[in-house]
């Protein structure tokens, strides 16, 4: 039985003046965070399609071409993989040839028929090499490049024939000045240089060389030369993109100086936060959501929200649940969009979908974006990528301004997520007249402190960095919060797992003593989110027994607390101090020591962490 492939891959096609190697390898430099099974390139030269491609990461390509070179040449096409199944080898990296070897083709996505595809093509004579339902797509393609001889409308021939998600972009040696793409479900952006075109997943690709770009629709097919496209749906009709400047630079994606993308995105918070403020706070402390294109009118209809999102984007929305509650009074849900469409939730006109993406293109919340608009909802997305298919496909938008996240795990996305979920709440407040003036002026200029707070933060993270170094060999770390600090500990949780590969688990602390306690054992390192203790708050008293408690059963307690907070001294084996924030905008400051954590404890433990095993960055398979 033949093995499914399923890539969420990075993609790169370049014509223009340069030598193509050079760009597009650059290019996949800036994609591999998408992927890193595999990589590889091909070009056309004169006497047809030539590539190079490996296993593993993109190193072992570089290592491949220095030994042995692609001819110079102006067009070509780039690849790097992220499969699910089955062994990433040379022979399943992209590009895929057609037999004559005169076609090349990369993918990003899943063909679902490609099975019925494959063996129609097999009966047919054609012999495949690979195990990827790729392959099938550049088969497909020289058949219908024998029909009709013109790239483009075999390009059109062959979509008609798929099904599933795919962006294809395909080299002939025969069309040598041309590329060919398409896209359903799957991001195909074109960069727009002088005397150069680009096709990629995402920007970063071509940012060095222009930052005008050009979004694809759904079902499109485009052409491409250096100087200029053509743009047709899947039947060959007239069809058109839609144009934009990216608002970064190419330094944005670059390391800066830094080890690890991580550690640069992590100190780039301040400025993430201060951008995702810019423009939005009024002179005299108003809020303006320039973009949101749902009318007060239609914001004030609303009777429910519903947040869905995945990951560290999830995590966000459970923070956001707190406040938008808080100040709106409207219920909010917060789902994990895996889950969302298949417990058929109860949605209508009324209700507002906020799907929450950093990348814009996370499969499953855009499964929940188009559940929620089939059954009327209107749906907002707060998405840090201009040009993705979640804010596309939603009614309205609210970009964060984080810039390129490029490490795996998310960081200053997530503060930015935190910040947009809270303008928006704030927003709706304010539509809706939950809010005096003045009590808006007081918040907005709270959270437009937060970028000086999370760099104080910043300044004081030396004892997290040895705390963290000195764990390196637990097995395991719980982590603990309660209201606004139970996301918190989840996703310093999720940090840990998925940059140190060890077991971790966030609990809201009051939940311990229904079963979680069990786990604690002499020595086990505790992580506590502790809440204000101003007001002699209820939940501080409540966090304080709690940390007792796991005292009294051998953990080892690490509290996160406010400055000042004296009640917990006696409890604590280690204590990080935060400053003090409004308790809504705690998340802002208390994840940003768990992100250095984790980040230092992986390094010590010696691993990739801007690339962990088994993950890519946007996840565009459900
Ligand atoms: O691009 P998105 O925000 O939709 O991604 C959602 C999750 O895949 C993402 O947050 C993931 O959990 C991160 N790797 C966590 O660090």
């Amino acid at each position: 039985m033949p093995v499914a492939y399923v890539d969420m891959c990075g993609i790169v096609g370049y014509v223009g003046g340069q030598d193509a190697t050079e760009v597009i390898v650059e290019g996949l430099r800036r994609l591999e965070y998408r992927g890193y099974d595999s990589a590889g390139v091909a070009v056309i030269a004169s006497d047809g399609v030539q590539s190079r491609k490996r296993a593993g990461k993109l190193a072992n390509l570089e290592k491949a071409l220095a030994e042995s070179p692609l001819p110079e040449t102006t067009v070509g096409i780039g690849h790097t993989r992220w499969a699910t199944h089955g062994a990433p080898n040379d022979v399943n990296a992209h590009p895929h040839l057609s037999e004559d070897g005169r076609l090349a083709v990369i993918h990003n996505g899943i063909i679902e028929n490609f099975a019925e595809l494959r063996d129609q093509l097999s009966s047919g004579g054609v012999r495949f090499l690979s195990e990827t339902d790729t392959e099938v797509a550049a088969h497909l393609l020289a058949v219908e490049l024998r029909d009709s001889a013109d790239l483009t409308e075999a390009m059109q021939r062959t979509c008609q024939q798929l099904r599933g998600a795919f962006t294809l972009v395909a080299a002939s040696a025969d069309d040598p000045d041309t590329l060919v793409g398409a896209r359903r479900n799957s991001p195909l952006v074109v960069g727009l240089g002088e005397g150069e075109t680009f096709l990629a997943s995402d920007v970063s690709a071509f940012i060095a060389h222009t930052r005008s770009a050009m979004e694809l629709g759904q079902d499109q097919v485009i052409t491409i030369t250096r100087d200029g496209v053509e743009i047709t749906d899947f039947e060959g009709g007239p069809a058109k993109g839609e144009q934009f400047e990216v608002t970064w630079d190419a330094s944005a994606a670059e390391k800066g100086g830094y080890d690890l993308f991580m550690l640069k995105e992590i100190a780039e918070q301040p400025k993430a936060v201060a951008d995702t403020l810019l423009g939005r706070i009024s002179e005299d402390n108003q809020l303006v959501l320039d973009g949101l294109t749902i009318s007060d009118a239609e914001l004030r209809e609303i009777d429910k929200i519903v947040v869905a999102a995945c990951g560290t984007a999830y995590h966000a929305g459970l923070v956001a649940k707190y406040a938008i509650e808080h100040w709106t009074r409207i219920p909010v849900e917060v789902e994990l969009a895996s889950e969302f469409r298949y417990r058929d939730p109860i949605l209508n006109r009324q209700t507002l979908v906020v799907a929450i993406s950093q990348s814009g293109e996370t499969m499953d919340t855009l499964m929940a974006v188009r559940h929620a608009r089939e059954q009327g909802s209107r749906v907002l997305s707060i998405c840090n990528t201009q040009g993705s298919t979640i804010p596309r496909e939603s009614d309205a938008a609210l970009y964060t301004y984080a810039g390129p996240e490029i490490a795996v795990a998310s960081t200053k996305a997530f503060l930015t997520q935190l910040v947009a979920t809270q303008l928006f709440g704030m927003y709706l407040a304010q539509v809706r007249g939950n809010f005096f003036g003045d009590e808006i002026r007081g918040l907005v200029s709270d959270l437009a402190s937060m970028p000086n707070k999370i760099d104080l933060v910043l300044d004081t993270m030396d004892p997290v960095r040895e705390l963290a170094r000195g764990l390196k060999d637990a097995r395991s770390v719980l982590f603990l919060g309660r209201h606004v600090g139970y996301p918190v500990a989840l996703e310093g949780a999720l940090k840990l797992k998925e940059l140190a590969y060890m077991h971790a688990e966030g609990f809201p602390a009051g939940e311990l003593k229904h079963g979680p306690i069990a786990l604690i054992e002499d020595g086990l390192p505790v992580i506590c989110v502790m809440p204000s203790p101003k007001g002699r708050s209820v939940l501080h008293e409540k966090m304080i027994s709690n940390l007792q408690e796991i005292r009294a059963r051998g953990a080892f307690t690490i509290v996160i607390a406010e400055e000042g907070d004296e009640g917990v001294v006696p409890y604590a084996n280690e204590i990080i101090t935060v400053p003090a924030v409004p308790t809504l905008m705690q998340p802002l400051v208390t994840t940003v020591p768990l992100q250095v954590f984790a980040c230092e404890l992986a390094t010590a433990k010696g691993h990739d962490v801007d690339q962990p095993r088994n993950l890519a960055k946007s996840v565009t398979v459900e």
